[in-house]
């Protein structure tokens, strides 16, 4: 009982340093030498708030934890959150939203393309009751055209008009990497998120449907300070399949319509395997069936591996080791197909129906098992 009391007392004592108000999620992949600079300028635009940093970084290779751990062994508003064994910067946001306890969480890139001086507006939002503000490139006041090469623009502006369209998303910018959220709504939403990809807003957005007030303001996108965007082609397979988990309202997942598409990719590579095989040697229909087959898993292997499961991509001997199992449960995957359409086919003996029954039961079945052996979570 004694200890019961001493307890709660322990919570209604004011404690000497309330807890910021404010904390600044910041991704890195190699941002040394942004990310002191980023430092300075929040510093310098923040001086009247309660405000923490929280770099969240996929251990990098370049000095950037270093760098932060040395901000932070002077400065105790900064903290270094380093992630091993995973990429991906929707991931590290999502992780560095939920490690705050600030009242609200703004979400901003290290490169500097994101402008600094929006913050306060963006969180003076939030405390007048807005759940999400929004540092937006498109309405009036606004411009990305500084930070963007002519095509990647192009890209950002179908990918903005495709999630509005498709996924019934009002605002101007759902692409925006700039926002600041409040912590109860991003409680609220978080567990619906998906870790992959890097659309954490669009997500938060849709996710989250008609429930939210959001607000956007306008700014400038920069050009990067130093350095090279992280983002690569990968990015555009994230974007259709988190379109069409969302659009399907999560009953297709992401990384399962990759999957499938590589899929397809890979039926393409076993039709021309077979056919360079039986045209350009001697072996007879079965032997060389066998041997397109194996090109065309390995191929599925190698291309999901580096796609569909980049944030958890094997390399050295892990890779053969992937490689291998992944024919063991294609092969496994195989006679499920087999199974699943003839006992189709002795119901109902319609072809493409049995066909197409198989087929899925295969993909499904690879993509599940392959999930949890391939690829599983170390
Ligand atoms: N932790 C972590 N892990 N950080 C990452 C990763 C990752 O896998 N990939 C990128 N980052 C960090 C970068 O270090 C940078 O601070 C920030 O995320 C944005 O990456 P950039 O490489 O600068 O992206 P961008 O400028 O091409 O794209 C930005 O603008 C887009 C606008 O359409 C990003 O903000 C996108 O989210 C945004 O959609
Ligand atoms: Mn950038």
């Amino acid at each position: 009982m004694a200890q019961m009391t001493a307890t709660v007392r322990a919570i209604e004592t004011p404690v000497p340093f309330a807890g910021p108000e404010i904390s600044i999620v910041v991704p890195t992949l190699n941002e040394a030498d942004n990310i002191k600079v980023l430092y300075d300028a929040l510093c310098d635009c923040l001086a009247a708030e309660h405000w923490e940093l929280i770099v969240v970084d996929d251990d990098s290779s370049d000095d950037t934890v270093r760098i932060v751990r040395e901000i932070a062994a002077r400065d105790h508003r900064v903290r270094c959150l380093r992630r091993i064994g995973r990429r991906g910067l929707s991931g590290a946001v999502i992780e560095g939203i939920l490690s705050s306890s600030a009242f609200a969480v703004a979400v901003m890139d290290a490169d500097l393309q994101h402008d600094e001086r929006l913050l306060p507006r963006l969180i003076a939002e939030i405390r007048g009751g807005a759940d999400i503000a929004i540092g937006s490139r498109h309405i009036g006041g606004g411009s990305a055209s500084q930070g963007f090469s002519r095509w990647r623009q192009l890209a950002s502006n179908v990918a903005t008009d495709a999630a509005r369209r498709l996924l019934g998303v009002a605002v101007s910018d759902p692409m925006s990497g700039f926002f600041a959220v409040r912590r109860s709504t991003a409680d609220l939403v978080i567990p619906q998120l998906s870790a992959q990809g890097f659309k954490v807003l669009l997500d938060l957005l849709v996710s989250a449907r008609d429930t939210l007030k959001v607000v956007e303001l306008p700014y400038a996108f920069r050009p990067r300070h130093r350095g090279l965007s992280k983002l690569d082609s990968g990015v555009a397979l994230d974007f259709f399949s988190l379109i069409v988990a969302k659009a399907s309202g999560d009953r297709i997942s992401s990384r399962f319509l990759a999957f499938g598409l590589v899929g397809v990719t890979g039926l393409g590579v076993h039709l021309a395997a077979l056919s360079a095989l039986l045209s350009h040697t001697s072996a007879p229909f079965d032997v060389a069936q066998v041997l397109a087959a194996f090109v065309a898993m390995t191929w599925n292997f190698s291309v999901n591996n580096s796609f569909t499961y980049r944030d958890r991509r094997l390399s050295g001997m892990a890779w053969f080791w992937g490689l291998a199992t992944f024919y063991a449960v294609c092969g496994i995957g195989a006679i499920a197909n087999v199974g699943v359409a003839s006992w189709v086919y002795g119901n109902e003996p319609i072809w493409w129906l049995a066909g197409a029954a198989g087929a899925i039961m295969g993909a499904v079945f690879n993509y599940a098992v392959t999930a949890s052996v391939t690829w599983r979570r170390s």
